[in-house]
């Protein structure tokens, strides 16, 4: 009898307390099929600080509808736009670069709009090889940078990473992150590091000399960008990792930044922080302004930019009840560990 009355307490605190395991997607993720007809209207803004250190080396881009700003005609039947945050170290020249030509590749790519990830792929490995040219011109120019870059087209979203910027979208109040940040002591990285010959050390730093394990430009440091035959064997690697989501209307908003943000605000933090404010003025410019003032009062020490780029005309709703998804679901998991405890412990029922 208290054993049942266990057992369903039990049940109900597993179901209530352990998440669904978390299916990120791998490469996609799949909107709901009813809302499928959702086309977002972007509005976006930037705010960019020098932080508490003497240079700015980060860059961003905003181009809210390059159909029209490169004469192309609009296929995707909604949005059309580009965004991008470029953290640069080193010095800011590559980081300029990445930022004057990515969106250009892109569009140039006579795949484009078809086979939209491998365009952008290509256009990452393009532009690192373009600004190596330029280096090899004018020594001047050498330095490196991340490169988070979003392309919207109609409702399909794509965010490419290389470094540790990041994308992080809120879906009715939720934070889902677009990203992975590209530190060396990320395991995977990690991994792709040592095999390709490069080592971390006990700092974390790529060959103890940088902090991210994927860059554009770099080309002026020893034994980091080793090509063979056109391609880039790193350790050091210009590849980005693509996530890719049909857009709906459960999708309010998008905040892409550099490490800095990401130093003072978990992803869920920022979520919460930017979708008061726009609950308060509904202004993505004003809303990443204070996102990065923010930041720098909670001292962080990097420069700092952000981008906010909202898919709804009208603020984020109040969310009076959490969205159904994430209620009550059984863990198979839990209830399995719970069955295996309760047979190892006897069952006196
Ligand atoms: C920010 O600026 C500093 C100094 O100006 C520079 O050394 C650094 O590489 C820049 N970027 C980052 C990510 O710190
Ligand atoms: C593209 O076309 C669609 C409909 O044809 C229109 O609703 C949308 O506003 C256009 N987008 C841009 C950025 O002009
Ligand atoms: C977006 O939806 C289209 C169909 O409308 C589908 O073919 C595509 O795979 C979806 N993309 C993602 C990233 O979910």
């Amino acid at each position: 009898m208290c054993l049942n009355w266990i057992i369903w307490w039990l049940k109900t605190f597993i179901s209530d307390s352990v998440s669904p395991s978390p299916s990120p997607f791998k490469k996609s993720l799949v909107g709901h099929p009813s809302l499928s007809d959702f086309i977002p209207t972007i509005r976006s803004g930037a705010w960019a600080d020098i932080g508490f250190r003497s240079r700015m080396e980060d860059a961003y881009v905003c181009v809210d509808n390059f159909a029209q700003d490169f004469g192309l005609e609009n296929t995707s039947g909604g949005p059309n736009a580009f965004y991008g945050v470029f953290d640069g170290h080193g010095g800011k020249h590559a980081a300029d670069f990445a930022g004057c030509h990515l969106l250009r590749f892109i569009l140039e790519d006579e795949e484009f709009p078809q086979e939209i990830e491998r365009v952008i792929s290509s256009a990452y490995l393009r532009t690192d090889a373009a600004f190596a040219k330029a280096c090899s011109l004018d020594a001047d120019l050498a330095s490196g940078t991340t490169a988070l870059t979003v392309i919207i087209m109609g409702r399909l979203l794509v965010v490419a990473n290389t470094g540790d910027c990041r994308a992080v979208l809120c879906r009715q109040g939720k934070a889902i992150e677009m990203s992975t940040d590209h530190k060396p002591m990320h395991a995977r990285e990690r991994r792709r590091i040592e095999a390709s010959g490069g080592c971390i050390s006990s700092d974390g730093y790529l060959n103890g000399e940088l902090n991210v394990a994927r860059a554009l430009g770099d080309w002026h440091l020893e034994g980091l960008k080793i090509m063979c035959e056109n391609i880039e064997l790193g350790p050091l690697i210009a590849e980005p990792e693509l996530v890719s989501a049909n857009l709906t209307e459960d999708d309010e908003f998008l905040i892409i930044g550099c490490d800095g943000i990401w130093e003072v605000f978990l992803s869920q933090n920022a979520v919460d922080f930017a979708r008061r404010r726009l609950q308060e003025h509904n202004d993505p410019s004003l809303c990443s302004k204070e996102l990065v003032d923010e930041a720098l009062k909670r001292k962080s020490s990097d420069n700092l930019s952000a981008v906010i780029i909202c898919f709804q005309q009208h603020r984020p709703q109040n969310l009076i009840s959490p969205p159904s998804r994430a209620r009550r679901r059984f863990s198979a998991q839990g209830l399995m560990d719970l069955q295996s405890l309760l047979d190892s412990s006897g069952g006196e029922q």
